[in-house]
C-alpha cells in the first residue's frame, strides 16, 4: 500500500493545456475502501470542462479521469472485492448512505456525494484526485466488477460515458420502436446510438453538420439530421418520442428547432453539462402546446451501472476507441484534440506500468 499516489494534472488552470505531474497523499484506506492501481482510464468530455475551470477552479493541483478500470491492489476489512480483482470506477467515488436519496438507490443525486475528482472528503478535507494517475481510492460500492469478456480499454468509457448515455433511456423505457435521437455526436453521443440500437430503438443521430454522416451509420443510427441544414426543424418534426441532448454545450445548439422534432408527449433530457455560467432558455409555449417535457439527467446509480454493464457485454458494446499512452505531451496532445472535436469518438489512457512502473 502505497502513501503517496503519481498523478498528471492542471497545477495551473490559466495554464490548463500544460498539464505537469505531481504527487498527492490520499484518502486513508477506510474499512469499506479499495485501492486500484489504474490500466485505463477514459477521457470524458467533462475532464476538459473541469481542466479549463468550466465548473469553477475548486483546487489545484487537480488529476482529472473518472472511466477508470484497473485492478485492486488493497482493500480494507469490508471491501466488497478482493486484490487482483478487476474493476471499474465512474465519476462517483462516495456517497453518504444515509439521506432518503441514497435509501432509494439514487445515490447519484445525493447531495453528500464525492465525486471522482472535483470534490472534497468531508472528512479528512482531502481533495478527490481522478484516473489520470497511479492509483485510485474509492469506496468499494462505487467500483464495479468488469465482465470477463470485455477489453480495459473499450470498457473504460463505459464507465461514465456509457452509464449517461443509458441512463435515460432506462427512465423513459425505451424499447423495441422507442424513436430515439441523439444529439451531439461525441464520446457520449456515439454510446447512446449504440446503446439505443441494443435496445431496438429507431435512431436518429443528430449532428451540427454532416461530416459525422457516415460513421454514425455505421455505428447503427436508421436516420441522420444536420442541424445547419436549412428546414430541418419542420422538415423532421414529430419524428421522435425522446431526445437526448449529449452536447457539450448549447451555445452552437438551437434548442427551439431541435425541440420541434419531439412528437407530443416527448420527452428531451440533456446529460449536457455546459459551463457553469450557461443557461439554457425554453420557451413555456413550445413545451405546452406540444406536450413535451425537458429535463436532465446525472451518469447513474451502483445499481445502474452494474446493469448498464450487463447489457454492455450481453451485446458487446463496445466505443470507438484511440488508444494513447499517458504522459504530460500526450495528455495535452489529446486534450487539445478534444477541444477541436478531433477524435472517433473517445480517447483512452493507456501505457500506464509504462509510465508509473509496476
Ligand atoms: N450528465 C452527466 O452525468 C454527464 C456525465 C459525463 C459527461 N457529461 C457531459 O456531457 C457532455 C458531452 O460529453 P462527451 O464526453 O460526449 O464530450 P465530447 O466527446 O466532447 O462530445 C461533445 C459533442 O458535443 C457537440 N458540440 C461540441 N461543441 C458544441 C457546442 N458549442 N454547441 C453544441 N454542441 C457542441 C459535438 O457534437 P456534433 O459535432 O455531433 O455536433 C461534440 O462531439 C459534456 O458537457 C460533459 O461534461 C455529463
Ligand atoms: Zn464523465
Ligand atoms: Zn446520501
Amino acid at each position: 500500500m502505497s502513501t503517496s499516489f503519481r498523478a498528471i494534472g492542471v497545477i495551473d488552470y490559466k495554464d490548463w493545456l500544460n498539464p505537469k505531474e505531481f504527487s498527492y497523499e490520499p484518502q486513508e484506506l477506510r474499512d469499506n475502501d479499495v485501492e486500484v492501481k489504474i490500466e485505463a482510464c477514459g477521457i470524458c468530455g467533462s475532464d476538459i470542462h473541469a481542466a479549463c475551470g468550466d465548473f469553477g477552479e475548486p483546487y489545484a493541483p487537480i488529476a482529472v479521469g473518472h472511466e477508470i478500470v484497473g485492478k485492486v491492489t488493497a482493500r480494507g476489512p469490508n471491501a466488497r472485492f478482493q486484490i487482483g480483482d478487476r474493476v471499474g470506477v465512474g465519476a462517483q467515488c462516495d456517497a453518504c448512505n444515509s439521506c432518503k436519496r441514497c435509501r432509494n438507490g439514487n445515490q447519484n443525486n445525493c447531495k453528500h456525494q464525492v465525486y471522482t475528482y472535483g470534490a472534497i472528503y468531508k472528512e479528512t478535507g482531502k481533495p478527490a484526485q481522478g484516473g489520470y494517475a497511479s492509483h485510485v481510492r474509492v469506496n468499494s460500492q462505487f467500483a464495479f466488477k468488469i465482465p470477463e469478456s470485455m477489453d480495459s480499454n473499450d470498457v473504460a468509457p463505459l464507465l461514465c460515458g456509457g452509464i449517461t448515455a443509458f441512463r435515460p433511456m432506462l427512465t423513459y423505457g425505451v424499447k423495441k420502436g422507442t424513436k430515439v435521437g441523439i444529439n451531439g455526436i461525441g464520446g457520449i453521443g456515439h454510446m447512446a446510438i449504440l446503446f439505443a440500437k441494443a435496445l431496438g430503438a429507431e435512431v436518429t443521430a443528430i449532428s451540427r453538420n454532416d461530416k459525422k454522416k457516415e460513421l454514425a451509420v455505421s455505428l447503427g443510427a436508421d436516420h441522420y439530421i444536420a442541424t445547419d441544414e436549412e428546414n430541418f426543424a419542420t422538415k423532421y418534426e414529430d419524428s421522435l418520442d425522446l431526445l437526448v441532448n449529449t452536447a457539450s454545450s448549447f451555445s452552437e445548439t438551437a434548442v427551439d428547432s431541435v425541440l420541434n422534432l419531439l412528437a407530443p408527449y416527448g420527452q428531451m433530457i440533456f446529460i449536457t453539462a455546459p459551463p457553469m455560467t450557461d443557461t439554457l432558455t425554453l420557451s413555456p409555449f413550445q413545451m405546452l402546446l406540444n406536450n413535451i417535457s425537458v429535463g436532465g439527467s446525472l451518469i447513474g446509480s451502483p445499481k445502474d451501472i452494474e446493469y448498464m454493464l450487463e447489457v454492455a457485454a450481453k451485446n458487446n458494446i463496445k466505443p470507438m476507441i484511440e488508444t494513447i499512452d499517458i504522459s504530460e505531451a500526450n495528455v495535452k496532445t489529446a486534450w487539445e484534440r478534444m477541444v477541436k472535436g478531433d477524435v472517433k469518438f473517445r480517447f483512452v489512457l493507456t501505457g500506464y506500468d509504462k509510465y508509473f512502473g509496476n
